[in-house]
């Protein structure tokens, strides 16, 4: 008899396929995501679950669990599953790191031009048939090439971004816990910096670091008032770093020049003034949203959940 499996909402064909060859699977909808409740309800009897960022694994959702071996999550973050609660009842706990390091890396640069650039305001422009002809004033932005970049967060993705610095000839500091080696600092040409310093001197600030308690609202209100005035913020890694409502003041009295957000703090929703500024760019979650990256990410969620099933040892197992 195959293992049975929640997966909790319809994934890319080819793993599902695959989930199917080596599992008993029950599949979420396709046009949203089962609601915490509807989890709670369906996931007592399987042995494994396939879930997405979106979906809370908590210990509300653990307890309903009887026979839970493995959950498989299709991301790289896990801060969705309460690690701690599945560790005490020996429930293994998987992502998907590596797979969508360039492509993560490639939206945040595509990012910084959109704001620098001021891309979507100008698109609009063009779109309300506005455009009259050159100006030499139309749409000035900022200068990315030689500038000072802020990497919060020097794992995979930033170091990522860092190696894309280098083609803009941009002088690269970072900020993480963990000191890169000599060697790595070389490579990525970026020099360690503490937060502060490197807030309140940079042009440019990008966050790739993964949300713990010890990041949530890293960059708080204070921390965002140390930021230059004419600098861009980026985030693509999860919201609740910001504090979200601090930010969009900010940005709303251009105490900081522009910012482009991936995440928000409360997804779906959006803090409601950073809608209505035009020195924002807004995007749906959509770092690793390639049609390759996508597929790698559901087949590495879908192989480490057959493993855990077959009490191997999954390839990406989360620590503990
Ligand atoms: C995306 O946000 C991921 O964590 O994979």
């Amino acid at each position: 008899m195959k293992p049975k499996v929640l997966i909790t909402r319809k994934i890319l064909a080819e793993a599902l396929d695959y989930l199917q060859e080596h599992t008993d699977s029950e599949i979420g909808p396709t046009d949203r995501s089962l609601t915490k409740q509807e989890i709670i309800e369906k996931i007592g009897d399987k042995e494994g679950l396939l879930s997405l960022l979106v979906d809370t694994i908590d210990k509300e959702v653990l307890d309903s669990a009887q026979s839970l071996k493995i959950i498989a999550n299709c991301a790289v973050g896990y801060n969705n599953i309460d690690i701690e609660e599945a560790k005490k009842r020996g429930i293994l706990v998987t992502n998907t790191p590596g797979v969508l390091t360039e492509t993560t890396a490639d939206l945040t640069w595509a990012l910084i031009f959109a704001v620098a650039r001021r891309i979507p305001e100008a698109d609009k422009f063009t779109r309300d048939k506005k455009f009259k002809g050159w100006e030499l004033d139309l749409f000035l932005g900022k200068e990315v090439t030689g500038k000072r970049l802020g990497i919060i967060g020097m794992g995979r993705i930033g170091r990522a971004v860092a190696l894309r610095a280098q083609a803009f000839n941009l002088e690269t500091v970072y900020s993480d816990p963990h000191r890169l080696s000599p060697k790595d600092e070389m490579k990525f040409k970026a020099s360690s910096l503490p937060l502060e310093e490197l807030l309140s001197t940079s042009d440019i600030i990008t966050i790739h670091a993964a949300l713990t308690p010890q990041t949530f609202h890293l960059l708080s209100s204070e921390k965002l008032r140390l930021i230059k005035k004419e600098a861009i913020l980026i985030n693509a890694s999860r919201g609740p770093i910001v504090d979200e409502m601090a930010l969009a003041e900010a940005l709303e009295k251009g105490q900081i020049w522009g910012a482009g957000l991936d995440v928000y703090e409360r997804e779906p929703e959006i803090e409601e003034k950073l809608l209505s500024l035009d020195n924002v760019v807004l995007l749906p979650h959509i770092g690793s949203a390639t049609y390759e990256t996508r597929l790698k990410m559901a087949m590495m969620a879908a192989r480490n959940l057959v493993q855990g099933l077959k009490e191997e040892r999954p390839d990406n197992l989360v620590p503990w």
